[in-house]
């Protein structure tokens, strides 16, 4: 194992304080902490908290105060719309500061709630950092969640304000966002005070209601926003997340420690100098496109790309190696769904070799489980070490990886490698103790959690304790299971509780069950993860029909439609299938865990706590009969 990592890594375990401390120094407080670490009574860490500063001032004025404002802070590579644009620092301030000053006169403040439903432009980062300039708390939401899940969002931050846009394009498909914003407004009992919109031209569908402004209307060019002070532990934004229930949970993200810790990540774990190339492919509705397309790249002084756009289909497999080739991109992130789509386009990588990659130097994957032949083939045909990194909306940066600033090690196919320094990574055993090496167990990580890492959810003290803090005492439960080889590499095999991971996309089956549940015709339904080769894993539905209902065949369709309405198109349940019954144990927990063996056609172990054993040879033949030649298939 390299030493240098290895000697972060032990510091930053045994003196997590003077660890911080010193890395808080790499970046421009306007009031220095003096203390690092104070731990909450529930164990929860405050980094920083005598200290102050404005994050988006670390993105924007400490470039341009140091001279390089003329240098460009963002790439916009828009395929579907046929746009290349370069934007600088400078630039950037300036469309930041003339949003801000629309905030100001509306009579926004420090601490107020502003909501981001936007498509991927440039528009959407600026207003990013508008919000973090005021000090206002901005809560991104992903384009692909449907008017309901916005209406929760909006009832649980209360925005001020909600900025939109018309529409994105999907591959060739247009989203029209502003009537989702509008039903999403109408079926929240909170109501924002101003919706401003970003009309691109692309809608015939943006019909302006009374809180509505334009874009153009709202902003105010021509003034210079001081950057608000705010305090270490002052919320930069929420960002929402699928939990076990219903209700997502609201991440948030302090400034302090989450500017210390993506400052320290963007040098250490993927090694990107100032005025480098760094893209994230991934969309700023999610966590990865928080830190890796806008914070971390900008308050590196790192060139960030912004993609709007596929891996395939915009145009064709080839996209991310021009991308790479056109704008010298050093380091790329992206999920191994993506590489699996390119790769079932372009089986040899004839498409990779059109291109110059020689100043490409690593390729990250994470987002879900990466696996090994996926990583083999994208570490031979790009000729570059691939590095598998595991982390969660939760940490807001890798817990497990490879920190290639200090120089890398061999990576092991299906491996999300080593600890992060900060990220004391334990596998748990039943007992509530560490596992042995190769012993299956829960991944927790032993308090304090570094900076950057959640504090709390969003006014929800008690979910946050009972969620991460309870299960394992003295320990953060990340929800994830896996283990540890006698090298010390962790494997991730996959969530321990109702979470699914589709194409990369962090969903909630308790989520779908509400909606398929709530449908008169159902009595009772179970919904899981089954293996998908493209997509990593889909959704899909048992259900149990009342006795008066409608056919199954009717019934189907019926309720795709209502997870698509009433969650969103990147929930699209890949099979709903009619059972008897739903076994469960003798308590009356349903064994979805079970189910997914079934489908996916491992081999399972007939549960002794099962109250109806029989159930699971009828539901086995209903699989066969029904979706086994089709699973696979996308
Ligand atoms: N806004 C609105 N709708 C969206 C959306 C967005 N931002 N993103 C996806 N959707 C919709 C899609 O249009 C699609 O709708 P459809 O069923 O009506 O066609 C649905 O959600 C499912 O989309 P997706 O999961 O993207 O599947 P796909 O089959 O359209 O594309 C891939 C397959 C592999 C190209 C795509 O999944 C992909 O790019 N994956 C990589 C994802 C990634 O980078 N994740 C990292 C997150 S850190
Ligand atoms: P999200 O919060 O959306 O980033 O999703 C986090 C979840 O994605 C984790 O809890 C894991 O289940 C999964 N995940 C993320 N990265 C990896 C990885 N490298 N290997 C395995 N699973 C991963």
């Amino acid at each position: 194992m390299n030493a240098t990592y290895r000697k972060q890594f032990l510091e930053s375990r045994d003196h997590p304080a003077a660890f911080w401390m010193e890395q808080s120094k790499a970046i421009n407080w306007l009031k220095e902490p003096k203390i690092g670490l104070e731990t909450k009574a529930n164990g929860a860490s405050r980094w920083f908290p005598d200290g102050e500063l404005n994050t988006s001032a670390l993105c924007l004025d400490t470039h341009i105060d140091s001279g390089r404002g003329l240098e460009s802070a963002i790439i916009y590579e828009s395929p579907v719309t046929d746009t290349v644009r370069s934007y600088t620092y400078i630039e950037v301030l300036r469309e930041v500061n003339s949003i801000a000053k629309g905030m100001i006169d509306m009579g926004l403040q420090k601490g107020d709630a502003a909501i981001i439903y936007m498509p991927m432009i440039p528009e959407a980062v600026f207003a990013m950092l508008a919000c973090a300039r005021l000090g206002v708390i901005h809560s991104v939401v992903f384009g692909g969640f449907a008017p309901k899940e916005l209406a929760v969002r909006l009832e649980d931050a209360k925005p001020k304000i909600i900025f939109t846009a018309d529409a994105g394009i999907e591959i060739q498909k247009t989203i029209h966002y502003k009537p989702m914003v509008d039903a999403g407004i109408d079926l929240s009992a909170h109501k924002p005070e101003k919706v401003v919109v970003f009309d691109r031209g692309l809608s015939d569908q943006c019909e302006m209601r009374n809180l509505d402004v334009k874009w153009d209307q709202f902003c105010k060019d021509g003034f210079y926003i001081a950057p608000t002070p705010v305090a270490s532990n002052d919320p930069l934004y929420i960002l929402y997340t699928s939990g076990t229930t219903g209700n997502p949970k609201g991440i948030v993200r302090e400034n302090g420690g989450h500017a210390v810790a993506l400052k320290y990540s963007m040098e250490h774990i993927y090694g990107v100098k100032p005025g480098e190339v760094y893209w994230a492919a991934s969309d700023i509705g999610w966590v990865v496109g928080h830190s890796y397309i806008v914070y971390g790249p900008m308050i590196q002084g790192a060139t960030t790309v912004l993609f709007e756009g596929k891996p395939i289909k915009t145009p064709d497999a080839s996209t991310f190696w021009r991308i790479i080739s056109e704008h010298k991109v050093v380091t790329m992130f992206t999920a191994p769904t993506a590489i699996r789509a390119i790769r079932k386009e372009d089986p040899n990588g004839d498409m990779i070799k059109q291109y110059d990659l020689s100043h490409f130097r690593t390729q990250f994957l994470a987002g879900e489980r990466c696996d090994a032949d996926t990583l083999e083939w994208t570490a031979e045909k790009l000729g570059v070490p691939v590095i598998d990194h595991w982390w969660q909306t939760e940490s807001g940066w890798p817990m497990l990886g490879q920190c290639v600033g200090y120089g890398s090690d061999p990576v092991k196919p299906g491996s999300a490698n080593f600890p992060i320094p900060g990220y004391n990574v334990q596998i748990i055993d039943e007992q509530g103790q560490p596992a042995a090496p190769g012993e299956e167990g829960l991944v927790c990580v032993k308090l304090p959690l570094p900076p950057g890492a959640l504090a709390d959810l969003w006014q929800d003290t008690e979910r946050f304790e009972r969620s991460y803090l309870s299960p394992v005492p003295g320990y953060y439960f990340s929800g994830d299971g896996g283990y540890r080889d006698e090298e010390g590499y962790v494997f991730i095999t996959g969530r321990v509780d109702d979470v699914i991971n589709v194409a990369g996309h962090r969903l909630s089956t308790a989520e779908m069950e509400e909606v398929i549940a709530a449908n008169e015709n159902v009595a009772e339904c179970a919904c899981f993860g089954i293996h998908d080769e493209l997509k990593g894993q889909v959704p899909m539905a048992m259900v149990v029909l009342n006795h008066n209902s409608c056919g199954i065949d009717e019934l189907v369709p019926e309720l795709k439609a209502a997870i698509r309405a009433d969650i969103g198109a990147i929930a699209g349940i890949k099979h709903i299938i009619e059972v008897p019954r739903l076994p469960k144990t003798r308590s009356g927990k349903i064994l979805r865990k079970t189910l997914r063996a079934i489908v996916d056609g491992n081999e399972y172990q007939i549960p002794s706590t099962i109250d109806d054993p029989a159930i699971l040879e009828e539901i086995e033949q209903k699989v066969k009969t029904q979706i086994n030649t089709k699973t696979k298939t996308i």
